[in-house]
């Protein structure tokens, strides 16, 4: 075996992506291309020890979401990992780990950090998506500074270290095998997650929920969720077999879009409104840190959700002392900082992205986090949590006797309705996306004070954050208009995309009256729309005539 290979990088595997982004995410077909992935992955092991410590000795856990290229990617990884020095990888099996049983593990096992394998909610197969991110120590994403050390180390590397002609790990078998001299120790990859769902929620509630005859469908949409919502809903809460549906992780979805909106969700919404719909109905993305949470024909939004879940925490064990506060993205609704308030309890209003969270929970500052794109999270581990979503507003309903839409209808009686919506367009070249963005900036000054739609535009911002444990600024994170009575629109292009660029219109509507909570969303939000059009001339800029999805 060759400890050392001196073959070049041809490739910079961030080419064409935005540097900060918490991690690579392109084409399978671009990921394959020789030394592609080995270029990030030494990239990643030069700066650790700089950014973190050093590496020789270390335990590191790596997984994936079982997407087309998992596995050949994971030896690949494995391989490197033994080269570069780390003293123990621990693996899920089959080379899976669901993003946040990935942060779980590195938590409680105490180590170094982690490597997840996924492109998240994008398609998947040999022309679907790939992706691979770093997650730190605290089990979270890491941080600007690590990436961006990553993106630069990318453009200089010249070769890599591998354990050239060693033999595959195998995947399949639990336990220890060895790797040169590095240990490979293939683990359940649900196993310590079920457990730190067990020590959150009360288990014995659910089930009894289940036992009284109260069914449920959860669609893990052919993803990674399938194994984790099998083994703790049908396995440790007694729900019956055939709860779960597309269970099974695929390499490529099915050859679907697992991410679980209104859009995607098709099938799980069509049951859910069927005669004989179960009482709950559930679904996780593509790595399993995303939720939808459905009554019986009932859609509950990501903002209504985390409002929710805040406003009855002290009902499930884990959260029985209370919230040390709140985090949500800024385009989120502001349903959650009505429940904040009521509770006397600070919400954090943070750029779009899971990584300004990990401060707010490392620094004890919040305890449970959302963002408007079906993510909704907690203390708990240091990504959003799909399945730890589902478990909550099932154990909301074990310990309340209540209906989702129940609970969700006393919530808009209680606080008043926020209507949202967001409505995206994909696909928009670049540089007029980047031109439509430009011009919304040009013209804040002269909006604030007007009258638009009928509606009076009181503020007119680019949102920019800083951070309050580490101090840092995040500027140009979304344009905001703040009208009165609780309305707004903000835009923003999305960091996430791998195709042109999609633009973000978050649309939101406060309203008190409970005389008003019925009425459809896109008709309450209607005006705003009109606003959103007038102002940044979506239509002209994108070429488009509507938005591609609406949630
Ligand atoms: C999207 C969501 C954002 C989420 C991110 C990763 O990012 O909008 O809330 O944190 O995916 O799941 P965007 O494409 O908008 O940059
Ligand atoms: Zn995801």
């Amino acid at each position: 075996m060759t400890p050392l290979s001196t073959l070049r990088v041809p490739t910079q595997p961030y080419a064409g992506q935005r540097p900060g982004t918490s991690g690579l995410r392109k084409k399978v077909t671009v990921f394959q291309q020789p030394h592609y992935l080995e270029n990030f992955v030494q990239a990643l092991f030069d700066i650790l020890p700089g950014q973190v410590g050093p590496i020789a000795g270390q335990t590191l856990v790596l997984g994936g979401d079982g997407r087309f290229h998992n596995r050949v990617a994971v030896q690949t990884i494995l391989r490197m990992a033994a080269a570069n020095g780390f003293g123990r990888v621990l693996v899920g099996q089959g080379g899976l780990l669901s993003t946040p049983a990935a942060s779980a593990v590195i938590r409680k096992q105490g180590a170094y950090g982690g490597i997840i394998l996924s492109a998240s909610h994008n398609p998947g197969g040999p022309d679907g998506d790939f992706g691979i991110k770093y997650n730190i120590a605290n089990g979270g994403p890491a941080p600007e500074k690590i990436t961006e050390a990553i993106y630069a180390r990318t453009r200089e590397i010249e070769a890599y270290r591998t354990l050239e002609g060693a033999a595959p790990i195998d995947l399949q078998r639990l336990g220890t095998q060895l790797l040169g001299t590095m240990t490979v120790e293939v683990i359940d990859p649900v196993a310590d997650y079920a457990e730190l769902m067990a020590d959150l929620f009360d288990f014995e509630a659910m089930r009894a929920w289940f036992a009284a005859g109260h069914r449920m469908r959860f669609d893990a949409m052919s993803a990674i969720a399938g194994p984790y919502a099998k083994a703790v809903l049908e396995g440790r809460l007694g729900a019956a077999p055939g709860t779960v549906v597309n269970g099974e992780p695929l390499e490529d979805f099915g050859g679907h879009h697992p991410d679980p909106n209104p859009a995607h969700a098709t099938a799980l919404i069509a049951a859910m409104a069927a005669p004989d719909a179960p009482d709950f109905g559930a679904a996780s993305d593509g790595d399993a840190d995303r939720n939808m949470i459905l009554g019986r024909d009932f859609v509950v939004t990501p903002s209504d959700s985390l409002a929710v879940l805040a406003a009855h925490a002290t009902l499930v064990p884990g959260y029985r002392d209370g919230l040390k506060g709140i985090a949500r993205s800024m385009p989120t609704s502001c349903a959650a900082d009505v429940v904040a308030q009521s509770l006397g309890i600070a919400c954090h209003e943070t750029p779009t992205g899971w990584k300004f969270f990990g401060n707010l929970l490392d620094a004890g500052l919040a305890t449970l986090c959302g963002e408007e794109s079906y993510g909704t999270g907690s203390s708990h581990v240091r990504e959003k949590d799909g399945l730890w979503a589902v478990l909550f507003w099932l154990n909301l309903q074990a310990a309340t006797g209540r209906s989702v839409e129940a609970l969700v209808r006393a919530h808009w009686a209680r606080f008043g309705r926020h209507y949202y919506s967001r409505h995206d367009w994909e696909g928009i070249p670049v540089e007029r996306a980047d031109a439509l963005m430009a011009s919304l900036r040009a013209q804040l000054p002269a909006l604030a004070g007007r009258e638009l739609q009928g509606l009076r535009v009181q503020q007119a911002d680019d949102f920019a954050y800083t951070d309050p444990v580490d101090g840092s600024l995040s500027r140009q994170q979304g344009v905001r208009l703040l009208c009165e009575a609780g309305a707004r629109v903000v835009f923003r292009l999305s960091g996430t995309g791998t195709e042109g660029a999609t633009l973000r219109v978050y649309l939101e509507r406060f309203e008190p009256d409970p005389a008003r909570h019925d009425l459809p969303p896109q008709q309450v939000l209607a005006p705003l729309v009109a606003l959103a059009e007038e102002v940044a001339q979506i239509r002209t800029y994108s070429g488009m005539d509507a938005p591609t999805v609406i949630t």
